[in-house]
């Protein structure tokens, strides 16, 4: 049943023509990871390595991303990791409005599919996607919020972090939290 419905799904996504993203793809990057995840991790769009790969955060960021999921004892398998868009911007401007809200329903689906305990979204595109459309990325990030039953974290991106260094502590103080709230949902103690 629920292999059916991923099934429909990138079907529908491979097809979709919804929005101008689709003139340019070479893939569409639907996502990857654990199917039954309780911690779902949002980033914008493809980059390049992305869409030439079909797989989500597969270039520099993603490679940072790996080492902070593995500093708080997750690995890529566990998650489940997508994005706003799942077609490249061209030259990785930020995906507009316009194609966020033709893409939304494809990331709605998938986080019914996966129910989980957690999301986080990865920099300032996806938080305001998700969370609040005026987020303050550096202001907000770090606070929890829960909807319907699912806590929402905001924390930078990962390649923020490579342009800017010094944001790389306050995002290890949010991969910390992530963790310690992980643990408290599955009933593990610290
Ligand atoms: N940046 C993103 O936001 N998503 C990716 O998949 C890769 C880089
Ligand atoms: Fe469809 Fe989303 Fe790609 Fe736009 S970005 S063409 S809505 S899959």
């Amino acid at each position: 049943m629920a292999e059916r419905s991923w099934e429909i799904l990138e079907s529908a996504c491979h097809n979709c023509k919804k929005c101008r993203l689709s003139e340019m793809r070479t893939n569409v990057v639907i996502g990857t990871g654990n199917r039954n995840a309780d911690i779902l991790f949002i980033g914008e769009g493809p980059g390049e390595q992305e869409d030439l790969q079909g797989f989500p955060f597969v270039g520099p960021a993603g490679q940072l991303l790996d080492k902070m999921l593995a500093a708080i004892g997750l690995s890529r398998q566990e998650v489940y990791i997508a994005n706003v868009v799942k077609c490249r911007p061209p030259g990785n401007r930020d995906p507009h409005e316009d194609e966020q809200a033709s893409c939304m329903n494809y990331l709605r689906y998938q986080f019914l599919l996966i129910q989980p305990k957690i999301i986080v979204c990865l920099g300032r595109i996806a938080a305001q996607a998700i969370i609040e459309k005026d987020f303050k990325i550096t202001k907000e990030r770090g606070n929890w919020i829960c909807r319907k039953g699912c806590w929402i974290m905001a924390t930078y991106h990962p390649s923020a972090l490579l342009r800017d260094e010094t944001k790389k502590r306050p995002a290890w103080e949010d991969f910390k939290e992530i963790r310690k709230k992980l643990h408290e949902l599955q009933g593990i103690a610290e």
